[in-house]
């Protein structure tokens, strides 16, 4: 049996600092030819795990010497960081591929790059060698961290580069990230996933679950915090199983008491936890604590007891609703919120019922919901009893009504009070308010200007308008 170490990986981190040198006398050239920096844009779909692979890609390709750019058109390398959670996100980057395509053919020196999860699917892999052949570089999941010494290989030759990686054991600590906040930033505690959901292509496309030693989490905190990150958010398919397989077992719950004694650091975020092993030792943990965030995100995705069976999430609607009465019992101010999946094979109008009854009960702030997407190689894919498009609408449409209700009525018990808010960013509509985010997740536009980003102030819940808030600075 292969063991899944989470040793850092020293050689391979020195040996990409090598290509990264290699690489930039390559674009040293291309700046040269241009008379100009060259420009590259990262396209990310999908989840913060996701997004925070992007952010290590740029801070690769900021550090051999490409410009970011926010704007396809302009850049002279584009970078497609894919996810195929649900076909529509795969469909979305086929449609894109025809728009880059076009770019090449007005600008042939373009160069194309796709990665992530899409990219560990075989058929995804034969559609672009046979229909995409524009594109010049294709990588995995599992082999990111050698982006450096692929774009070497890339630039060194014509053909279309192929490298995807069925698993890893390595963690390659040290290579350049570029953030995209100052003040937050993501935090990757493991990898891969273990659990086998039945409907879900991520344990096949990220791999084996395999948590990073936390002295590494914890010194890169602190680099984050030196740096002026005042809120992390801590990232794994499924933290609640964190360090299970170290060589020195950690609780998802100690490594919390962990990073909580991070000088400076003032929030904790993390996601995503799995009901299934939510421990006791956690909600002890987040109660006393007053780093980590009023927020959970608790996935129920089914109601049905049935339905969650044949999903293999390991539990039943009643033990995940004594659950979330002892979370709230310890944190009567917690925010719940949740992913749904409408439309699994086999769900009924009635098994729909069940979702909607947790919701009712729950009362989540907030619920993302989804409808079934077939994802080949999954067990899901393979039963035979999928639901027709007009059940699923009809159940879905029903189900979601209830979720913005409840969400509404949630959010308006906060109007009047006084809460902390991280000042985010410039509001989009109106550029006289800023943005903020209060501990529960929740939003609030207030006016103050673009000076107090990263900071932690106290705003009074004026006006709730449904999901959001308006409010004001209370000095
Ligand atoms: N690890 C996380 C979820 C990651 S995927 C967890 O277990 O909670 C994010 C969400 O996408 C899932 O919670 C699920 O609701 C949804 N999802 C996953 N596979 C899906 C599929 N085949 N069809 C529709 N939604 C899906
Ligand atoms: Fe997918 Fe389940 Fe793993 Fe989440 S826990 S990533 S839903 S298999
Ligand atoms: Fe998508 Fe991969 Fe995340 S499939 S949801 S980007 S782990």
């Amino acid at each position: 049996m292969t063991r899944y170490t989470s040793t850092n990986d020293e050689r391979e981190s020195a040996l990409q600092k090598e290509y990264i040198k290699k690489a930039s006398a390559y674009v040293a050239n291309l700046e040269k030819s241009l008379g100009r920096k060259p420009q590259c844009c990262v396209t990310t779909f999908g989840c913060q795990m996701n997004a925070r692979d992007s952010e290590k890609l740029l801070g690769i390709l900021t550090q051999i010497g490409y410009v970011p750019t926010e704007n396809e058109e302009d850049a002279d390398f584009v970078i497609y960081n894919t996810c195929t959670v649900r076909d529509n996100a795969n469909q979305r980057v086929y449609g894109r591929l025809g728009f880059l395509n076009s770019l090449k053919r007005k600008k042939p020196h373009l160069k194309i790059a796709l990665c992530g999860c899409m990219m560990q699917e075989q058929s995804v892999i034969d559609k672009i060698k046979k229909s995409y052949r524009f594109v010049d570089l294709i990588f995995g999941t599992h082999n990111i961290f050698k982006f450096a010494e692929l774009m070497v290989t890339m630039f060194e030759n014509q053909e279309m580069i192929i490298d995807i990686w069925q698993e890893t054991d390595q963690i390659v600590e040290e290579l350049p990230i570029s953030r995209k906040y100052s003040y937050k930033s993501g935090v990757n505690i493991m990898f891969g996933c273990n659990n086998f959901c039945s409907y879900c292509i991520v344990p096949y496309v990220r791999g084996r679950e395999r948590s990073r030693d936390p002295k590494e989490i914890v010194r890169e905190i602190e680099h984050l915090v030196a740096d002026g990150v005042v809120e992390v958010m801590l990232l794994g398919q499924n933290v609640n199983s964190y360090g299970k397989n170290l060589d020195e077992p950690m609780s998802f719950a100690k490594l919390l008491s962990e990073v909580e004694k991070i000088e400076g650091l003032r929030r904790i975020r993390f996601m995503t936890s799995h009901p299934k092993d939510l421990s006791d030792e956690l909600i002890e943990v987040m109660s006393r604590s007053d780093k980590i965030c009023r927020h959970l995100h608790l996935p129920i995705q089914a109601g049905s007891d049935r339905i969650l069976q044949a999903m293999n999430r390991q539990y039943t609607k009643e033990q995940y609703l004594s659950l979330v009465d002892k979370i709230k019992t310890a944190m009567p101010d917690i925010a719940i919120t949740t992913d749904i999946i409408v439309g699994f094979p086999g769900e009924t109008l009635q098994d729909v019922e069940e979702t909607i009854d947790v919701v009712r009960r729950v009362q989540y702030d907030n619920a993302f919901t989804f409808i079934y997407s077939k994802r080949t190689g999954t067990p899901a894919a393979s039963m035979e009893n999928q639901v027709s498009d007009e059940i699923v609408r009809e159940g879905f449409d029903k189900l979601l009504k209830v979720v913005q209700d409840t969400a509404r009525e949630r959010a308006a018990l906060l109007q009047g009070q006084v809460m902390e808010a991280l000042v985010e960013e410039v509001n989009e509509q109106d550029s006289s308010l800023m943005t903020g985010r209060l501990s529960n997740n929740m939003l609030v536009h207030f006016p103050a200007d673009e000076t107090m980003i990263g900071q932690l102030v106290k705003v009074s819940l004026d006006v709730c308008h449904g999901f959001y808030y308006t409010g004001h600075i209370i000095s």
